[in-house]
């Protein structure tokens, strides 16, 4: 069989061996084909809704050392920030002014806000009658729980990458396997758990982001978000060449076809990457945009890498802009709360 023939038949089996996600990503010339074949998985698994996340970052202080991250604790060239309580929750408050029917509570690993200052917020928010996603990094299972039982929906935490050495050499005093072992508590724990990696990073080959996608279906993860790694400054890989629309775009077709009624998000690194790019993302199998709600000042200052797109947009006005083009598209903004289908395993 060649690429084609083999996209047709995942199509309808939601199956490809390692070699066979190996032969697509090094195929040069299949990209129009595989982003067509799962922008229709998407259109018939998941519909033609796109759920709208309202982002809010609200501490840029972290513990750790990503090499990649401009947020890395070693990074003394930017302001930190961290959200008081109430101001989060007023962020939320205007997010569902907004619109918006779910919150993504976004920070570096800052123990600041320990157990007890995070069950209040989500607590508070809860009140809203949003849904609440969490992407806050490792914590003990212990925590995961409380926050569960706070009322939080769902946890992002991307494995970043895999291969089990490169992770290592980028994520030092972190162990990959503890980060695994998050991602099944918070499975346990009954979350909607998101994950997902970053494409192009230094060392990284097609092969182990073929397993990326094998390990995203092996979690039976229910979203998965993943973009291109974008050098940025005061960071060891500052001068590496980061990874390119193209291939990201296809690490997520792959997965739409693995994955056929999971949520992804078309995100802002690919967006950063191009000007089109959620646009493009949107018709390659993404059905959710994560739009950052965060108040300017602060959006700034959370400057994971180089010219995140967005950082001009008022929310209001981003969600106007976003909200026509993907009109445009023949697609609309849902009015739901977005839920995996196949789980609907909330409480609202
Ligand atoms: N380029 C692209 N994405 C990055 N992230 C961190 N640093 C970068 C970078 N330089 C991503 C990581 C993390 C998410 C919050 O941001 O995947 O999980
Ligand atoms: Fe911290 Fe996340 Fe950046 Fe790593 S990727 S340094 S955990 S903010």
């Amino acid at each position: 069989m060649n690429n084609k023939e083999i996209i047709e038949k995942a199509k309808t089996s939601h199956i490809l061996s390692k070699e066979q996600l190996v032969s697509i990503l090094a195929d040069k010339n299949i990209s129009s084909f595989l982003f067509k074949s799962a922008d229709e998985v998407r259109q018939q698994f998941v519909g033609d809704e796109v759920h709208l996340r309202g982002l809010i970052e609200f501490s840029n202080i972290c513990r750790c050392n990503c090499f990649y991250c401009g947020l890395r604790k070693d990074n003394n060239n930017i302001k930190r920030y961290r959200l008081e309580a109430e101001k989060i929750i007023n962020i939320a408050k205007t997010a569902k002014a907004y619109g918006y029917k779910t919150v993504v509570l976004q920070s570096g690993e800052d123990a600041f806000f320990n157990t007890d200052k995070m069950t209040e917020i989500i607590k508070a928010i809860k009140q809203l009658n949003l849904a609440v996603t969490l992407s806050l990094g490792e914590k003990t299972k212990e925590e995961y729980k409380a926050y569960k039982e706070a009322g939080a929906d769902r946890y992002l935490l991307r494995i970043e990458t895999t291969d089990k050495s490169l992770y290592t050499k980028l994520h030092p005093n972190m162990s990959f396997d503890n980060r695994v072992q998050c991602l099944y508590n918070l499975k346990e724990l009954g979350y909607e758990v998101g994950t997902g990696c970053l494409v192009g990073l230094p060392q990284q080959t097609i092969e182990m982001l073929a397993d990326d996608i094998l390990f995203f279906k092996e979690l039976d993860a229910d979203m998965i978000g993943l973009g291109p790694f974008i050098p940025s400054p005061d960071t060891p890989l500052k001068k590496e060449k980061g990874g390119t629309l193209d291939i990201s775009l296809k690490v997520m077709a792959l997965t739409r076809i693995l994955l056929p009624d999971i949520n992804i998000p078309a995100t802002t690194a690919m967006e950063t990457l191009d000007y089109n790019g959620r646009i493009m993302a949107l018709q390659s199998g993404a059905n959710v945009v994560m739009p950052d709600v965060t108040e300017e000042t602060y959006k700034k200052m959370y400057s994971i890498y180089p010219g995140k797109a967005g950082l001009n947009n008022t929310p209001e006005e981003y969600k106007k802009n976003i909200t026509l083009k993907i009109e445009k598209l023949g697609r609309t903004i849902s009015n739901g709360y977005g839920f995996h289908t196949r789980r609907q395993n909330s409480s609202l």
